[in-house]
């Protein structure tokens, strides 16, 4: 499956669920995940996320593996988004920043 990672927290752009055919991404506060078991490979959402926050598997940077776990974690909690929402005002503000994970809400 694919994975969001770090640089989607406090980002939240949401250009990704508008093409995903399976609808298998859940959003929380300030964080999307895809739900590793409804993922289907079909690579749609990668390119589509202004903060290139969406990995392969078995591509995560390193450093991020926690990620996968996560996702498939949080997917369980959250409820499916499929249409896009505006982020948030500082979105640009934090496209980039390092050590986000300690702001994830969940
Ligand atoms: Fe959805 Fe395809 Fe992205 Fe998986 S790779 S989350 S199926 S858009
Ligand atoms: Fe996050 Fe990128 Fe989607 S910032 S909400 S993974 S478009």
């Amino acid at each position: 499956p694919f994975v969001v990672t770090e640089n989607c927290i406090k980002c939240k752009y949401t250009d990704c669920v508008e093409v995903c055919p399976v609808d298998c991404f859940h959003a929380g506060p300030n964080f999307l995940v895809i739900d590793p078991d409804e993922c289907i490979d079909c690579t749609l959402c990668e390119p589509e996320c202004p903060a290139n926050a969406i990995y392969p598997e078995d591509d995560v940077p390193a450093g991020q593996e926690h990620f996968i776990a996560l996702n498939a974690e949080l997917a369980k909690n959250w409820p499916v988004l499929t249409e896009r929402k505006d982020p948030p005002d500082d979105a640009k503000d934090w496209d980039g920043k390092p050590n986000k994970l300690p702001l994830l809400q969940r």
